[in-house]
C-alpha cells in the first residue's frame, strides 16, 4: 500500500515537472497592472531615468478622454463625444527575467492612436492606426536579469476632428508580456480552414507560422493535436522541418475530424487545436487556437445558410464604446451588452466601422453570435479632416494584413466588410483618375486591371475596391466580402468592381427590390437600416405624426428638449423606422438579413442635434442598456420569449389624450382597460407590429393590457400613475464579484413613490459613494444631452433611471457598500461582495 502510495507520489511529482518545463515554454502575463499616466507630452517621459513618482497610478485597459468633461470646445466636437483628446503618456516598470534563449514580445490589442512605443529610452515602433492590434519584439531592448526595465507608451489623438463617433484615447485594450523560446508559433501565427464538413468527416486545415530568432538553423516537430470541448484527444498530425537561423517558415497540415460537433447559434462547439513545437524531445513552445466547424453560405435567392439551414440574419452595429466605460474595454461589460442584445433576438453583430476587440470575437463564438468584421469607415477619401485617409496610402495593406491575420480563426465571423459607405463608389475626376494616385500604389491597382480597354479598368475606384478586396482574401478567402454600400445602381457601388461576393446596402429599403434587377445572381444583405430615433420614456403626440429629423443629412435640427420621440415615430431622412425596416427585411427571402443601426447607443453623432447633444439616439437600448420601448418591438418579432409591454407610462395631464402601443407576441390580440374599463382589444397586422389604441383620454389610475390567445388571458402589463418621487431602489446585475480588478456590478437606479410605484418622469439629482473592496467606474442616466461626467460621483435620474457601474479591487476581498443619496428622495445602499 505504501509503495503504491510513494509511486503515486512519484508520478503526481513527474506531472508537476512536466507541467513546469511546459510552463516555461511560453508563458503569457497579464500587463495591465502598475502604470502610471501623465497627461501631457514632454520627450524625457521616454527617459528610463526620469522620476514619475507623481504621475497617476492605473491599471489598463484606460481611456482618458471619458474622465474629461463635455465641453462644445472640445476638439473632438459634439460627432466624436464632446470630450477631450489631446497626448498622453503611459509609463511600466519591470524586471527582465532570464533572457537566455528567450524571446519577449509586448502585445496590444489596442492604442488610440500614433501611439510610440520606447523600452528603456530607445523607440521600438510607431503605429498610427488605433484599431489595431500589434506586437513588438522587444528581446533586444531588455536589460539582463534582475534589472529594471521601463516602458513608456506615448498615445497623441491630438489632430481633430479624426472620426465620425467616440473613439476614446490611451492604451484602451488589454496588454500582455509573452515570453518564448527562440522557436516559436508567430503572433496571430495560425491558420485554421476547414474546406470539407460532412455528418461523418471534417477536414481541418492548419497553417502555423513558425520563428526562429536563434542564430543556429532548428530541426523541429511540430504537432498539431485537435481537443473537443471536454479536453479529449480528437486528431493529430506531426511533420518535421528544418527552419534556416532567423528565419520563419510555413508548416501546412490537414487533420481529419470524425463525427464533428458543428458550431451553430444555438449549439456554438468550439475545438481547440493545440500547435506544439518540439526540438529534440522537449516541447519549446505550445500555442491553443480555438475554432468551430461550421459551413456557411449566402445565397442569391434565399439568402444566409449556417450548417445547411437558411437562418434570416437578425443583425445590429456596435460602435466600440462601453458607454460610461467608455472605450477601455472590460469583458464583463461586453458579455453585459451580448446579454442585453441576445434578450431582444439579435444574433448578429456588425463591428461598426473597424476591428473590434479580440474578447467581442471571443465572446461571440462561444454564444454563437455571427459577427459581419468590418475594417474601415473609408480609403483615400476623408470623411473628417484628420481621419485614417491620412493614413491609408503607407499603411492599409499591414493594417488590413493583421485585421485578417488575427481574426480569421473565429467561426462567429461569418463575413468581411471592407469598408462602410466608402466615398470611392461614387466616382470624380479627381478620385477615378490613376494619375493621382502615389506610383508605387497605382502599380499596385494596374495589377488589377484586366485586358482591354474598358472605362472601368482605368478606373482608379474599380482598381482600388478589387485590391481592398484582393488583401483580404490573400489572407482568408474562406468568407465572402461585402461593403455597406449606399446605392443599388451600379454605377453609383463599389460592385461594378467585380470584386465584391455580396450586395451590401445601407438604408433605402425602397430600393431593395432593384438589387434583384442589377444582381440578379447576387446574395444581398442590408448591411445597415433603420436610424430609427428615440430617447428612452420621452414621448411626442400623436404617435402617427413622423418625425423625420434633421430635414436633410447636412443640416441640424433643433428643439429646446433634445430628446426623440420613443414611439417609433422618428428617423432620419435617409432612414426607416424600426418596424418598416424591419418589414422590409422579414418579406424579402432573398435578403439574407440586415443590421439595425444600432444596437446599443453610443457616444458621439448626436444626429439630428448638436450640442448640447454628446452622445447617439439612434439605439435600441440606450447608452446605460435600458431598453427603449422599441426594444420590446424585436423581442416581440425576433424571440419566443413571452413579451407583452405596454406603453407609454401614465403620467400625464388631466384631460390629455394619449395613444398606447403595446408590443407583444404569442398571443391573438391585446385588450387595453383604463381604471377597469376597455378600451377594446386591438392586434399587430402584417405591416403594423404593435397593438394601438389612438386618443385614449388620460385619468390618472392604471392602464392595464391584457394579451390573450385562442381566448384566454396569456399575459398582463400594467402601469399606474405615480405620484412624486420618494425613494430610490438599487439592483445590481451580480452581487458576488471576483476580486481581480476586471469584474464588473451594473448597478440600476430606480425611483418610486411612496406607493411603490415606478416613477417615470423623476429627474432628481443623485450623489453615489462607493467604499470597501470596489470602485466607481461611471455613473449615467441614458440622457444624449446631459452635461455631468460619467466619471464623476453624481447623476441626475433620467425619467426616472440611472445606472452605477462599480469594479472589485484586485486582490482585494470583502464588502463593496455603493450608498447614493438623492435630492428630495430617501437614500439607498446596497451592499455586494468581492471574492
Ligand atoms: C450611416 C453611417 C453610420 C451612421 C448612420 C447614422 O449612414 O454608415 O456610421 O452615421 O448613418 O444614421
Amino acid at each position: 500500500m505504501r509503495n503504491i502510495f510513494r509511486l503515486l507520489c512519484a508520478l503526481l511529482l513527474l506531472l508537476a515537472g512536466c507541467n513546469d518545463t511546459r510552463r516555461a515554454t511560453r508563458t503569457i502575463e497579464d500587463f495591465n497592472f502598475d502604470w502610471s499616466f501623465m497627461l501631457g507630452d514632454k520627450s524625457l517621459y521616454a527617459d528610463p531615468e526620469y522620476n514619475d513618482k507623481d504621475w497617476r497610478q492605473l491599471h489598463l485597459p484606460h481611456d482618458w478622454s471619458i474622465e474629461g468633461e463635455f465641453n462644445r470646445a472640445n476638439p473632438t466636437t459634439p460627432v466624436g463625444g464632446a470630450l477631450p483628446a489631446g497626448i498622453g503618456w503611459y509609463r511600466k516598470t519591470f524586471v527582465s527575467p532570464n533572457l537566455e534563449g528567450k524571446v519577449v514580445h509586448i502585445e496590444f490589442d489596442g492604442i488610440f492612436k500614433n501611439s510610440t512605443l520606447y523600452v528603456n529610452g530607445e523607440e521600438v515602433g510607431f503605429r498610427p492606426h488605433g484599431y489595431s492590434s500589434l506586437s513588438y519584439d522587444i528581446t533586444r531592448y531588455l536589460k539582463p536579469e534582475g534589472e529594471e526595465n521601463v516602458i513608456a507608451v506615448r498615445c497623441d489623438n491630438r489632430e481633430q476632428p479624426n472620426s465620425r463617433w467616440y473613439t476614446g484615447c490611451g492604451i484602451y485594450r488589454n496588454v500582455r508580456l509573452v515570453t518564448t523560446s527562440e522557436v516559436y508559433v508567430g503572433y496571430s501565427g495560425t491558420y485554421i480552414t476547414i474546406p470539407e464538413i460532412s455528418d461523418e468527416q471534417a477536414t481541418v486545415k492548419v497553417a502555423v507560422t513558425l520563428n526562429n530568432d536563434s542564430d543556429t538553423s532548428q530541426t523541429i516537430t511540430l504537432r498539431n493535436i485537435i481537443f473537443n470541448k471536454d479536453g479529449n484527444k480528437e486528431a493529430e498530425a506531426s511533420q518535421e522541418h528544418t527552419i534556416d537561423a532567423e528565419q520563419n517558415a510555413e508548416l501546412s497540415m490537414t487533420l481529419e475530424l470524425s463525427s464533428p460537433e458543428l458550431w451553430d447559434i444555438n449549439d456554438p462547439y468550439l475545438y481547440t487545436m493545440k500547435s506544439i513545437v518540439e526540438i529534440d524531445g522537449n516541447i519549446v513552445d505550445e500555442y491553443d487556437t480555438r475554432f468551430g466547424v461550421r459551413s456557411i453560405a449566402f445565397k442569391a435567392d434565399s439568402g444566409f445558410w449556417l450548417n445547411g439551414r437558411a437562418l434570416k440574419i437578425k443583425g445590429v452595429c456596435m460602435h466600440h464604446d462601453l458607454g460610461a466605460l467608455g472605450s477601455a474595454v472590460h469583458r464583463r461589460a461586453l458579455e453585459r451588452q451580448l446579454d442585453i442584445l441576445e434578450s431582444y433576438g439579435v444574433n448578429a453583430i456588425r463591428t461598426a466601422h473597424n476591428p473590434p476587440a479580440p474578447e467581442l470575437l471571443d465572446l461571440c463564438d462561444e454564444r454563437g453570435i455571427l459577427v459581419l468584421d468590418e475594417a474601415l469607415d473609408m480609403w483615400r477619401i476623408a470623411k473628417s479632416k484628420y481621419d485614417y485617409a491620412r493614413l491609408f496610402d503607407a499603411w492599409h495593406e499591414r493594417d488590413l494584413a493583421d485585421f485578417v491575420k488575427r481574426d480569421r480563426n473565429h467561426p462567429s465571423i461569418i463575413m468581411w466588410s471592407v469598408g462602410n459607405e466608402i466615398p470611392e463608389q461614387w466616382d470624380t475626376k479627381e478620385h477615378s483618375s490613376l494619375d493621382k494616385i502615389p506610383a508605387e500604389l497605382r502599380n499596385t491597382l494596374m495589377s488589377y486591371a484586366s485586358e482591354g480597354n474598358a472605362e472601368s479598368e482605368h478606373n482608379a475606384n474599380v482598381l482600388l475596391t478589387r485590391h481592398v478586396v484582393g488583401t483580404i482574401k490573400k489572407y482568408d478567402a474562406t468568407r465572402p466580402v461585402t461593403a455597406g454600400c449606399n446605392e443599388t445602381r451600379p454605377e453609383n457601388n463599389l460592385l461594378r468592381s467585380g470584386a465584391l461576393d455580396i450586395v451590401g446596402f445601407n438604408y433605402h429599403a425602397e430600393d431593395y427590390d432593384s438589387v434583384r434587377v442589377w444582381y440578379p445572381e447576387m446574395p444581398f444583405i442590408g448591411t445597415e437600416t433603420t436610424s430609427a430615433l428615440g430617447s428612452r420614456g420621452f414621448y411626442l403626440h400623436p404617435s402617427s405624426e413622423v418625425h423625420v429629423i434633421p430635414a436633410r443629412w447636412d443640416l441640424r435640427y433643433n428643439t429646446p428638449h433634445h430628446q426623440c420621440s420613443a414611439y417609433d415615430n422618428s428617423h432620419a431622412p435617409w432612414a426607416t423606422l424600426h418596424e418598416a425596416a424591419w418589414i422590409a427585411v422579414r418579406d424579402r427571402e432573398f435578403c439574407a438579413g440586415a443590421f439595425v443601426w444600432t444596437g446599443f447607443d453610443y457616444l458621439g453623432e448626436p444626429t439630428p442635434y448638436t450640442w448640447p447633444s454628446r452622445s447617439s439616439y439612434f439605439g435600441i437600448v440606450d447608452l446605460c442598456g435600458f431598453p427603449k420601448d422599441c426594444y420590446y418591438m424585436y423581442r416581440s418579432e425576433w424571440t419566443e420569449e413571452p413579451t407583452l409591454h405596454l406603453f407609454p407610462h401614465w403620467n400625464w395631464e388631466e384631460g390629455q389624450t394619449i395613444d398606447l402601443w403595446a408590443y407583444y407576441n404569442n398571443a391573438d390580440e391585446v385588450e387595453l382597460l383604463v381604471n377597469g374599463r376597455s378600451m377594446g382589444r386591438s392586434s399587430k397586422t402584417e405591416e403594423r407590429l404593435h397593438a394601438l389604441w389612438e386618443g385614449v383620454e388620460y385619468e390618472a389610475g392604471e392602464v392595464t393590457a391584457i394579451a390573450y390567445k385562442d381566448g384566454e388571458e396569456v399575459m398582463r402589463h400594467t402601469r399606474r400613475t405615480a405620484g412624486g418621487p420618494y425613494e430610490i431602489r438599487l439592483t445590481a446585475d451580480r452581487k458576488v464579484l471576483k476580486a481581480d480588478g476586471y469584474d464588473l456590478s451594473y448597478i440600476t437606479v430606480e425611483c418610486y413613490d411612496k406607493d411603490g410605484n415606478a416613477v417615470p418622469t423623476a429627474m432628481n439629482q443623485l450623489y453615489f459613494d462607493v467604499e470597501g473592496a470596489g470602485e466607481l467606474m461611471g455613473v449615467d442616466n441614458g440622457n444624449a444631452c446631459g452635461m455631468e461626467s460619467l466619471k464623476g460621483s453624481k447623476m441626475k435620474l433620467f425619467n426616472g433611471k440611472a445606472l452605477a457601474i462599480i469594479r472589485t479591487l484586485r486582490d482585494v476581498q470583502g464588502d463593496i457598500r455603493l450608498k447614493v443619496r438623492g435630492d428630495g428622495v430617501k437614500d439607498a445602499t446596497l451592499v455586494l461582495a468581492s471574492k
